[in-house]
């Protein structure tokens, strides 16, 4: 009997087109909804170089290349975050835009649900507020 060898979500979501299409839709929904406009506010005014980021970091996250580690090194997020005040409100504020972002790009449910458990520990660990 073989063990069924556990597909990574970077696959799951379609490779590098899927995981670009996401974190644009994260951060149109950023732009767009007043619910985010409390971290949209944190961001610099063009959101170009924060989607590259995310894009290239949730590449080597989700089990894909390595793209982010080859352009900056160790991604340190949580002291790469620390000028900006994160505390719960903020937190919620990502996972809520995220949670939206997946299913208006309809990634399965099952997969939408696991990695929304991974962002939370992710988000949770960014909070220095
Ligand atoms: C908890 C709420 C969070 C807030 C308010 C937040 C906010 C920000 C802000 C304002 C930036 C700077 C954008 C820029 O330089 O263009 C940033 C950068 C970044 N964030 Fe977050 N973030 C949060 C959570 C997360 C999470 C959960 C992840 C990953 C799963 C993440 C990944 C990144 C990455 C990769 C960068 C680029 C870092 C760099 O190279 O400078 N963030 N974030």
């Amino acid at each position: 009997m073989t063990t069924p060898v556990a597909t990574a979500p970077f696959i799951r979501l379609g490779g590098e087109p899927g995981v670009r299409a996401l974190v644009d839709r994260f951060y149109d929904l950023m732009d767009l909804e007043p619910a985010y406009a409390g971290i949209r506010a944190m961001h610099p005014g063009s959101l170009d170089g924060s989607r590259d980021k995310l894009y290239w970091f949730l590449c080597g996250w989700l089990g894909g290349p390595d793209h982010y580690v080859q352009r900056h090194g160790h991604p340190r997020l949580r002291a790469r975050h620390l000028p900006y005040a994160i505390g719960i409100a903020e937190r919620d504020q990502w996972m809520a835009c995220m949670i939206q972002a997946m299913q208006e790009q309809a990634v399965d449910e099952t997969l939408a649900q696991r990695l929304a458990e991974s962002f939370f520990g992710t988000a949770d660990w960014m909070r220095n507020r």
